[in-house]
C-alpha cells in the first residue's frame, strides 16, 4: 500500500518547503519522489501543512483501575483528534506500574485498545530496585520525590541515591518537595479555598525538589528530565553543560496562572500548582532560549463531580491531550513562536529525549505518524465536544486558530475532520537508549 501526501507544505527538520511525500508500509519511503511513482492512493493538501505526529511524554490514561476518569479508548481517541500520534503514559494507575509483569500487561491491554502508539513509564517505589534495574520495553523510570495523585513517592534520600547510582534507564521526576508541602498545608490549616493549592505546592516546594533532584542527577552522571516546570525559578538550574538534562512545560503552566482561580476554581487545581504571570513569562523564555526542550501535556482527568468538590477534597490535574497542539498553533497564528518550535517542543524533542525509533521527524525511513494541520482553521473548544471520558476542558469557550485536521499513524488515518476510524492500532513504542538522548542528536541531522 503507498500513499502520496501531495501538495502541501511540510515541516522537516531542515524548515518548510512544498514536497509530496510517499509512504509504504507505514514508513515515509520518500521526500519530494520523482513524478509519476506508482501509488495506491493520493491526498491532495494544497492548503494544509503537514507535520510529524505530537508526541506526548506525560499523559495520565487511568487504564487499568480508574477507568471511570478515562481509558485507554477513550484517551487515544482525544489523541488521535489532538493530532497526538504518540504518547507515554504515567505508572500510577491502579495497580500501579512498578513491575516489569505489569508493564507487561499494560503494554498487552494497550495492543487492544489504543488508536495511537504508545508507551510506559515504570514507576519507582522505595523497594523496587530490581524491578527498575530489569525493566526493558519502557522508555525510563518515573520517580515522585514528592507525591500527587496516587501513592507513588520516593522521598528517602538513601533510596534515591540508589536508584541514580544503580539504574542505567534515562530517570524523570515529578518535583515538589514533600516537607514543604505538608509544612504549607499545616500552617494553612489543610486550605480551604482552590488559591491556596498554590499557596501549599509553592515556588520553593518546586525548586528545592528540582535542585535535589538535578544534583543526584549531576552527582550520578544520570540522563534526567524534568517533568512540568512550573516556575521560573527552576528555569534558572536548567543550563546544563554536561548534556544530561532535559526539562519540559505544559500548556497550563504556560497558559494559566493564579489569577484564574477565580474563573476556573478547581479546574486549574494541578500538581505542580499554577503560579504567577511571571512564572509564565518565565515558562515561555526558557522554551525559546532552549533551557526547557518539550511541551508535553500532564493530561490527568478527574471527573467534573470529582473535581467540584471543596478544597482539598479536589483532585489534581486537567485534560489537555485533544487541545494542546490547537493551543500551541494559536500561538504561532499569534506570531508568539515559529511553527518549527512547535514541532520541535512536540514533536522532535520529545521523541529524542527517550530515545524512540521513527519517531517525531518527517525524514525518509521515520515512521508515517502525520498531523495535516489547517492553519485557518478557527474553532471553539467546547466541553460537550470533548472526546475524553471526562468531558470538559478548562478552556471550554475559548476559540483557537489551527487545529489538526487528518492525524494519520502509521500511515494510515485515524482521524478525519471529526470521523475516526476506530479499526485502526497503534503500535508499542520501541526505545534505543544507546542513542545517548537528546543532547547526542544534532538539532536538524536526521
Ligand atoms: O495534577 C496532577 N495530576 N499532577 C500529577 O502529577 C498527577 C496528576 C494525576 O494523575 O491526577
Amino acid at each position: 500500500m503507498r500513499l502520496l501526501i501531495s501538495g502541501a507544505t511540510c515541516v522537516l527538520p531542515t524548515g518548510q518547503a512544498r514536497v509530496d511525500l510517499l509512504i509504504e508500509n507505514g514508513k515515509i519511503l520518500g521526500i519530494d519522489p520523482p513524478q509519476g511513482a506508482s501509488v495506491d492512493e493520493t491526498i491532495r493538501a494544497d492548503d494544509l501543512v503537514v507535520i510529524p505526529g505530537v508526541v506526548d511524554d506525560q499523559v495520565h490514561f487511568r487504564d487499568p483501575g480508574l477507568t471511570h476518569k478515562e481509558d485507554l479508548r477513550t484517551a487515544t481517541r482525544a489523541c488521535a483528534k489532538g493530532g497526538v500520534t504518540s504518547f507515554l503514559e504515567m505508572p500510577n494507575t491502579k495497580p500501579t506500574t512498578t513491575t516489569c509483569d505489569r508493564l507487561a500487561e499494560k503494554l498487552a491491554l494497550a495492543s487492544e485498545k489504543c488508536m495511537v502508539n504508545y508507551g510506559f513509564y515504570i514507576g519507582a517505589t522505595p523497594a523496587n530496585l530490581d524491578e527498575l534495574k530489569a525493566a526493558k520495553r519502557t522508555p525510563g523510570i518515573k520517580i515522585f520525590i514528592g507525591s500527587s495523585t496516587g501513592d507513588l513517592l520516593v522521598d528517602d534520600q538513601q533510596a534515591l541515591e540508589r536508584i541514580f547510582a544503580e539504574t542505567t534507564l534515562p530517570i524523570c521526576a515529578h518535583c515538589e518537595d514533600e516537607a514543604t508541602v505538608k509544612a504549607n498545608s499545616l500552617r494553612l490549616g489543610g486550605g480551604s479555598k482552590y488559591e491556596d493549592h498554590s499557596q501549599i505546592r509553592d515556588e520553593a516546594a518546586a525548586v528545592i525538589a528540582t535542585k535535589r533532584a538535578l544534583d543526584l542527577a549531576i552527582r550520578h552522571r544520570h540522563r534526567f528530565h524534568v517533568l512540568h516546570v512550573s516556575t521560573a525559578a527552576e528555569t534558572e538550574f536548567l543550563r546544563d553543560p554536561q548534556g544530561l538534562i532535559t526539562a519540559e512545560a505544559c500548556p497550563h503552566h504556560l497558559f494559566f496562572n493564579v489569577d484564574d482561580y477565580e474563573r476556573l476554581g478547581s479546574l486549574v487545581q494541578m500538581n505542580p500548582s499554577i503560579k504567577t504571570s511571571a512564572d509564565n513569562e518565565g515558562l515561555w523564555r526558557a522554551l525559546k532560549d532552549g533551557r526547557i526542550q518539550v511541551i508535553a501535556t500532564d493530561h490527568a482527568p478527574h471527573t467534573l463531580e470529582e473535581k467540584q468538590q471543596p478544597y482539598p477534597k479536589s483532585p489534581s490535574g486537567l485534560p489537555a491531550v485533544e487541545n494542546s497542539l490547537a493551543l500551541m498553533l494559536d500561538c504561532v497564528n499569534a506570531g508568539i513562536c515559529s511553527l518549527e518550535s512547535v514541532v520541535h517542543w512536540m514533536c522532535d524533542a520529545p521523541a529524542r529525549v527517550w530515545d524512540m525509533e521513527g519517531k517525531g521527524r518527517i525524514a525518509e525511513g521515520y515512521d508515517a505518524d502525520l498531523v495535516l494541520v489547517d492553519l485557518g482553521k478557527k474553532q471553539t473548544v467546547r466541553n460537550e465536544n470533548q472526546e475524553t471520558k471526562c468531558r470538559w476542558s478548562p478552556w471550554d469557550g475559548v476559540t483557537l486558530q489551527g487545529w489538526p485536521v487528518r492525524t494519520i499513524v502509521g500511515g494510515k488515518t485515524v482521524f478525519l475532520d471529526g470521523n475516526f476510524d476506530e479499526s485502526i492500532r497503534g503500535t508499542e513504542i520501541t526505545f534505543d537508549h544507546a542513542k545517548g538522548g537528546y543532547w547526542a542528536i544534532p538539532n536538524n541531522d536526521a
